[in-house]
């Protein structure tokens, strides 16, 4: 190891780290990880089939609304106005939100800052980067957006609340109940935790405030959304893994590979 010392008397050491542990692990596994979703996400959005079951209305998330001409009517709760075009997913209306607010969200730029943009990739490595600008400049300066996709994602939150009840009436009208319905559920759920777990969420809720004591209720929600909030890293990878079930479940039963575990109807 050879090290000098700077003007404010900091060692300035040639080695890249000094630390002796495997800390390119959790970037790797970052990377890969999120490398994995989204290439089977782009894959699914555009391939445009095995999206819908009809006689459970089982809709896929990645689908939700089905608003392209190209949808199956069934399908198209909020009507069919996008054209169908192989480069436009048929929830185009959503998906470049919930992209955006996955992309802006705080926990997902500390994970592909260290593991794409190795800045840094873990406490004490040092960058590849000469220089560090942080998010002050260029489009980085819209990451500053994530409390308005915030409002986005509430609102699409609500839709793949009504696909989930929705699923529960198969096609003559009845009432119905399969593993499928119990998987969109589930996975409806934690799309609120994690959603209602976003910073942003946070300071809305408990924001703007000088005195808790005279806002009882607000402080009481603030409670819960922290409480949920030291879980926003787990419920953002629980969430990437349930949507991909759920839209894998639904496209294996809407092809056919397997039949849906029926309990009620
Ligand atoms: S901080 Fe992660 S969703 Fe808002």
């Amino acid at each position: 190891m050879s090290s000098t010392t700077d003007r404010a008397g900091r060692a300035q050491i040639a080695e890249r780290t000094l630390r002796t542990d495997r800390w390119w692990v959790p970037p790797l596994v970052t990377a890969v990880g999120l490398g994995l979703w989204v290439l089977y996400a782009t894959v699914r959005a555009f391939m445009q089939l095995w999206y819908f079951v009809p006689q459970y209305n089982y809709l896929t998330p990645f689908y939700s609304p089905c608003v392209s001409t190209g949808c199956v009517e069934q399908a198209a709760h909020f009507g069919r106005f996008l054209p169908d075009w192989p480069i436009l997913p048929y929830a185009s209306l959503t998906l470049p939100f919930l992209l955006l607010f996955r992309l802006t969200c705080y926990y997902y730029r500390k994970a592909y800052y260290r593991s794409f943009w190795l800045s840094p990739p873990a406490c004490a490595v040092a960058e590849p980067h000469r220089r560090y600008r942080g998010e002050s400049r260029g489009l980085l300066l819209g990451q500053n957006l994530h409390r308005y996709f915030f409002y986005a994602a509430v609102l699409i939150s609500l839709i793949n609340t009504y696909d989930a009840f929705r699923a529960f009436v198969t096609a003559d009208g009845s009432f119905g109940l399969g593993l499928g319905n119990i998987i969109l559920l589930v996975n409806v759920v934690l799309l609120w935790a994690y959603t209602i777990s976003c910073h942003s969420c946070r300071s809305i809720v408990g924001g703007r405030l000088n005195h808790f004591s005279r806002h009882p209720t607000r402080y009481k929600a603030w409670q819960f959304v922290s409480r949920l909030n030291t879980k926003h890293m787990q419920l953002a990878w629980t969430t990437l893994g349930t949507l991909a079930l759920t839209d894998f479940y639904i496209m294996a039963v809407s092809a056919g590979w397997f039949s849906d575990l029926r309990i009620v109807g």
